[in-house]
């Protein structure tokens, strides 16, 4: 996320916890100030901690508060939301859009749910100028980096990929995917089982995804199946 910062400008740090992420940006001279804003009490002691801990208080100010609301339009040119469910993080923007709109860059990384923030994001008057995949002790993370700005208007499917991640093949997609097939086979094999009322057209629906991931795959990978 570090590398997807525009550097050298004040970037706001939304959910912060234990401020990781605005020392690396201090201390490897990416950003000159970091305004570092959390909710809850024992993360922003932990984060006052990591600061003090680093004698970073003069670059990274700590503000107690939701979201993007404690950041007024201007003081940042970035913003970072990360380590959140795309609901959650699609909440935050719907209730500072003003903020968010003053914002010259913003990185999201949804911990799941990616599909609605894109989906919330074309519909909201932002764009995708960017994505990454990153995996980490087998998880895998999608980054999001979006401007305010019209947007491409995406299918249910791409929403799904990440449109970006697709067109730059990303090269950790195919495997994401993969990852993804097998957890909706799991619950189709669960679906098959069950005599609740809509389990078959449930079924069916992940099923269809199943058949167009498998036909992206083949396409990443350029070959038939
Ligand atoms: C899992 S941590 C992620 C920390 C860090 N951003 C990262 O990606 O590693 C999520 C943090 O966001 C905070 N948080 C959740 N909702 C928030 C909100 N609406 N405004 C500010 N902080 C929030 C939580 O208290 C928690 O410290």
């Amino acid at each position: 996320m570090a590398n997807l910062l525009p550097a050298g400008k004040v970037v706001a740090d939304i959910g912060t916890d234990h401020a990781y992420l605005p020392v690396y940006l201090i201390k490897n001279s990416i950003v000159p100030r970091v305004i570092a804003v959390e909710l809850n009490p024992g993360p922003l002691e932990a984060a006052k901690n990591t600061v003090a801990k680093y004698g970073l208080q003069g670059k990274v100010e700590l503000r107690r508060g939701d979201g993007l609301k404690p950041i007024m339009p201007g003081e940042a040119a970035a913003a970072v939301i990360a380590g959140m469910g795309g609901a959650t993080i699609n909440s935050i923007l719907a209730e500072s859009l003003e903020v968010a709109k003053s914002l010259k860059k913003i990185i999201l990384q949804p911990m799941s749910d990616a599909h609605l923030v894109r989906s919330y994001l074309q519909s909201h008057g932002f764009r995708l100028v960017d994505e990454e995949l990153v995996l980490e002790d087998n998880r895998y993370y999608e980054v999001l980096v979006v401007q305010p700005g019209d947007s491409s208007e995406f299918d249910d499917i791409m929403l799904e990929i990440g449109p970006i991640l697709f067109s730059k093949r990303h090269p950790l997609l195919a495997g994401y995917l993969e990852e993804k097939i097998c957890h909706y086979k799991q619950i189709i094999d669960s679906l098959d089982r069950s005599c609740k009322v809509g389990a078959q057209e449930k079924k069916q629906y992940f099923e269809e995804k199943v058949y167009f991931l498998e036909k992206v795959i083949s396409c990443l990978l350029d070959v038939p199946r």
